[in-house]
């Protein structure tokens, strides 16, 4: 489904990137490690109607003279579907998901509140709060109770608005873990395989790729830039990468959510390596998972995009992530303590790679050496699980985008009918067609 729309959302994405001008240099992304997702803060939600005045987020049309664009709202009610995500829970697929699972109904299971509205705790709900709103401004942003006032004023810089609760949604790293919190899960709220089972959709995620087309109700302008630090798309997309990883590996780390009975939770592993066609054998040997065939592989998308980004940037704590990764390969056919001790391995990797890549430039120089590596990559038998393919998919979108960003026109040049091509070879998730993406990456050719 989320393939299909992408792949429409492609243009839009390649526009996007002509006004999101990221600049490239070592902005200070001073990382806040105590703030909250917005559903978990101290503050009172009032509520999007407290967001939504015509002078304040509620405009039809941006504002002139306004750092912001003022028109958010807009964008959220008509053109984001995280305004719609509610609503969702009330249709016949929520239905039967409900009925399968022995919910009353869905529209007011905690269990799916948690990611299709803001459910922050009842004596965090203002008199004008509306479960309703669904996944609304201050789900991302932070109840609104403190920074209400101050920002209204006008007074008041952005780290007075942090100060005053609003969450650092610029900072990638806590915009991955907001975003990765409901597209993923944490320790708090997570769709399992009985939920899936049940008939939830799965769910993909690359964290550039997904702000773009939320679709992006900012502009990265000059203004924007004297308030907020900005991390260009390809830091975004290497953060987004790593979060994603340890997010995983701390599933399989986690014994509440590791495990369901005799079996390992099973959507940490590639859905794929269980649902496929049996018609025609498809099987091929993954060499970096030193697996056999026959055996139920560990989602290793991530890793597959971390390994390229890190033997560029830090190619040790490349060949660690590589080599700890195949352990976890390895350690499904030993039993449940081997695969737990490498799961907390790669978690440790994994907050090395947020370190080093919160720090690290991603200049002109990065962006080329990752189209390369992602293309070179990718025509490999690595990529021959859908889920790496899609990975590959979103990172060359998102660094394609980057280079225009970045005055690299010429690298992404040409790139954009191939890759619609790539997203169509990935549209129909049971019957993907390998070859057909094999080939639209072949045909990328980005100028030397
Ligand atoms: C509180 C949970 C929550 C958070 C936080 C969240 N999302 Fe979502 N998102 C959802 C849900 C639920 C949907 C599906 C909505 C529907 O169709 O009912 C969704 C849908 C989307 C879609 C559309 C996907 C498609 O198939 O077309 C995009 C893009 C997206 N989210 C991006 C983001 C980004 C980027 C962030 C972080 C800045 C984010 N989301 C944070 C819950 C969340
Ligand atoms: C951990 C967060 C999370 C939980 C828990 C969750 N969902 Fe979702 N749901 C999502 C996200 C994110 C998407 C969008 C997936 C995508 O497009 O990649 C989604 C998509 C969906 C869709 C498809 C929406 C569409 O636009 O077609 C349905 C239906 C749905 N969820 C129902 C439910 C129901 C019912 C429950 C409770 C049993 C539930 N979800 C629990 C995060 C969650
Ligand atoms: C799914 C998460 C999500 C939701 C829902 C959401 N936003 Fe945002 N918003 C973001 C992200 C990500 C950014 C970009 C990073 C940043 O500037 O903080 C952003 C940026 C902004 C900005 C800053 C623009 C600038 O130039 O500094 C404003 C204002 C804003 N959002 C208002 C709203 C309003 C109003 C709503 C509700 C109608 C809303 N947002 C809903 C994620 C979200
Ligand atoms: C280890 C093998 C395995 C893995 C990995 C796996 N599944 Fe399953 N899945 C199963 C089994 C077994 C069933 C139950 C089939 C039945 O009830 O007939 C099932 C059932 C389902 C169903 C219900 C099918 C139906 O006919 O209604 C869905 C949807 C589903 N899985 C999605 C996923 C997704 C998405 C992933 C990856 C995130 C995944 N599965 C990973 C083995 C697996």
């Amino acid at each position: 489904m989320i393939r299909i729309k992408i792949a429409k959302t492609l243009q839009q994405l390649a526009r996007a990137a002509l006004f999101l001008l990221p600049a490239l240099g070592l902005a200070t992304l001073a990382s806040d490690a105590r703030a909250q997702t917005p559903q978990y803060g101290q503050d009172l939600h009032i509520g999007v109607t407290s967001c939504a005045g015509s002078t304040c987020h509620g405009a039809t049309t941006p504002w002139e003279n306004s750092t912001v664009l003022q028109n958010e709202y807009v964008t959220w009610s008509q053109k984001d579907e995280h305004s719609k995500a509610y609503a969702t829970l009330l249709n016949e697929d929520s239905k039967r998901i409900a009925a399968n699972l022995g919910l009353p109904n869905a529209h007011e299971a905690d269990l799916c509140l948690d990611c299709h509205a803001d459910n922050t705790p009842k004596d965090k709900r203002g008199r004008f709060f509306q479960i309703s709103d669904g996944v609304a401004c201050e789900s991302c942003h932070g109840g609104a109770q403190r920074y209400l006032g101050i920002h209204i004023s006008g007074a008041a810089n952005h780290q007075d608005n942090l100060n005053a609760g609003m969450y650092p949604t610029e900072d990638p790293v806590k915009r991955a873990e907001l975003c990765l919190s409901c597209h993923f899960g944490d320790d708090k709220k997570f769709v399992t395989h009985r939920i899936m089972g049940a008939g939830h959709p799965r769910m993909s995620f690359e964290l550039d790729t997904f702000t773009a087309i939320q679709p992006a109700h900012f502009e990265i302008d000059n203004d924007y830039r004297k308030r907020k630090a900005v991390a260009n798309g390809v830091r975004t997309w290497a953060i987004g990468q790593a979060i994603a990883l340890k997010r995983r590996v701390d599933a399989a780390a986690d014994p509440q959510r590791g495990w369901d009975g005799l079996f390992p939770e099973l959507v940490l592993f590639d859905c794929q390596a269980c649902h496929h066609p049996l018609t025609a054998p498809t099987w091929q040997p993954r060499p970096s998972t030193g697996l056999p065939s026959g055996v139920v592989r560990f989602d290793d998308s991530n890793a597959l995009m971390l390994g390229i980004i890190a033997d560029h940037v830090d190619s040790d704590l490349g060949a660690t992530l590589k080599q700890q990764m195949k352990a976890l390969h390895a350690s499904t056919l030993e039993g449940l303590e081997a695969y737990k001790t490498a799961a907390n391995a790669l978690k440790e990797t994994a907050d090395g790679l947020v370190a080093k890549f919160s720090t690290h430039a991603f200049g002109k120089d990065d962006i080329a050496a990752m189209m390369t590596g992602v293309l070179t990559q990718a025509a490999a038998a690595e990529f021959s699980d859908y889920a790496g393919a899609e990975q590959a998919t979103m990172a060359l979108s998102a660094i394609a985008a980057a280079a225009r960003d970045a005055g690299m026109a010429e690298l992404a040049k040409g790139i954009d009918a191939p890759l619609a091509k790539a997203f169509t070879a990935l549209d129909k998730y049971d019957g993907w067609d390998h070859p057909g993406f094999q080939a639209a990456i072949a045909e990328i050719k980005p100028a030397p």
